[in-house]
């Protein structure tokens, strides 16, 4: 028989969303009933009008001899890679390469395909807690021991994330091959800085370092002297990979396009210490293993860039946003201590009366039928916190912040 890949064995339980989704289920089949999904974070508002235009102009065109298309060039066409330099990047002042941009199906694969390109050897840092993804792929490659009892792997540098550091760590003092960062951050809903990342980078040109940077909710950030891309940061290109995707901010997460941007200064070393350059490895990977973004959906992607599609995607953002506030004003009021949700459509919330995660996922469902995430699932230092996700309708969020006031203030269990 053949051998599998033996350290899959050491990771975790199972992927933390479809665990949640078990746990519903029990849930709603011994119970029965409707229960309010604030747990994971995928979008609810119909794609916006424009997109669904262009989706369907482009099905029209390819139905025709002249409009269609087959395998379509492996990083994306050039009508989306423009698109991008132009909105993504040249209005924040970056200049980025049509050649440095890989269009892919998702940034949950880019950052978990990632590490492929680097040495199994390479040492891994990562904020705890953090999106599970960076840390089992890297498991899954063997970069990693077995978990201790708290669910860290041996071999991973975590750097807490906790409320004296506003949930977003400052770089270690020691020296690593690739560090991840996320921001806005999935799951706290922290934002790093300017200055904060400006550290990051000057840390990683320092130590060798490549900073992985996750940039998936950058259009919920509000205020504007927040950095939506690593690439505003001098010296960024030296250093960095950043991914950015099209799920959150244009509900994507069922149409899937993103991309992972590689700057061609960005290097690392081979054996024999020859530099090698990093863009040209992911291009090669992509190319063997990836066949484009579907057309049909690259011009969708294209479409969220036009007027009417920044307008309309703007909105979008602008309703989860106002749902992200009443969550968090909301919980506030129920005497909550609340984190996030201002840059970003995550709250972060401390359980009360120092609940673990899970108990407080149960409790919360089976009292007030809301479904969240429980923090311990992203990490050990998530452990006591749990995440509300602002993804859903307005009614459903005005109800589920209502039963839960009515639980927790009845009970007086505020923490
Ligand atoms: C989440 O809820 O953390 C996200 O939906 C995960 C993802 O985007 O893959």
């Amino acid at each position: 028989m053949a051998r599998v890949n033996e350290h899959y064995a050491k990771l975790q339980a199972g992927y933390l969303f479809p665990e949640i989704g078990r746990r519903v289920r029990a849930f709603v089949e011994a119970n029965g009933g409707e229960v309010i999904r604030l747990g994971i974070g995928d979008v609810t508002e119909p794609l916006a009008p424009v997109i669904v235009d262009a989706l369907k102009a482009a099905a029209d065109e390819m139905g025709t001899a002249e409009g269609f298309r087959g395998y379509g060039p492996e990083n994306g066409y050039d009508f989306l890679l423009d698109a991008i330099r132009e909105h993504d990047y040249g209005s924040r002042g970056v200049d980025v390469a049509a050649d440095e941009i890989f269009v892919s199906d998702g940034s949950k694969q880019d950052s978990g395909n990632i590490q492929e390109i680097f040495g199994t050897t390479c040492k891994v840092a990562v904020s705890d807690p953090v999106y599970p993804v960076y840390v089992d792929t890297n498991v899954m490659a063997g970069r990693t021991g077995e978990a201790d009892a708290d669910g860290r792997y041996a071999g991973i540098l975590y750097l807490p994330a906790t409320e004296a550091n506003g949930f977003a760590p400052e770089p270690p003092s020691e020296a690593v091959d690739l560090a991840y960062l996320c921001s806005p951050n999935n799951p706290t809903g922290s934002v790093m800085s300017k200055e904060l990342l400006g550290r990051w980078v000057a840390w990683a040109r320092e130590v060798g370092a490549v900073l992985v940077f996750d940039a998936a909710y950058d259009a919920f950030i509000q205020s504007p002297e927040l950095p939506r891309s690593i690439f505003e940061i001098d010296g960024a290109r030296e250093c960095a990979i950043e991914m950015r995707s099209f799920s959150k901010r244009a509900g994507f997460t069922g149409v899937r396009c993103a991309y992972t941007t590689i700057p061609k200064e960005l290097e690392g070393t081979a054996a024999d210490g020859s530099r090698v350059s990093i863009r040209d490895l992911w291009s090669r990977r992509h190319a063997t293993k990836f066949n484009s973004v579907p057309y049909v959906i690259q011009r969708a992607a294209e479409a969220v860039f036009s007027p009417e599609g920044r307008k309309q995607t703007a909105e979008q953002v602008a309703f989860y946003m106002e749902n992200a506030r009443r969550v968090r004003e909301g919980l506030g009021a129920a005497g909550f201590t609340v984190f996030g949700g201002d840059n970003a459509p995550y709250i972060w919330m401390r359980t009360p009366d120092g609940a673990s995660s899970w108990d407080f996922f149960d409790r919360l469902l089976s009292e007030t039928r809301v479904v969240g995430t429980p923090g311990s699932g992203f990490g050990p230092a998530g452990e006591g916190y749990f995440r509300i996700s602002a993804f859903n309708s307005r009614e459903n969020v005005d109800e589920a912040i209502a039963r839960i006031g009515r639980a927790f203030r009845a009970l007086g269990t505020g923490s």
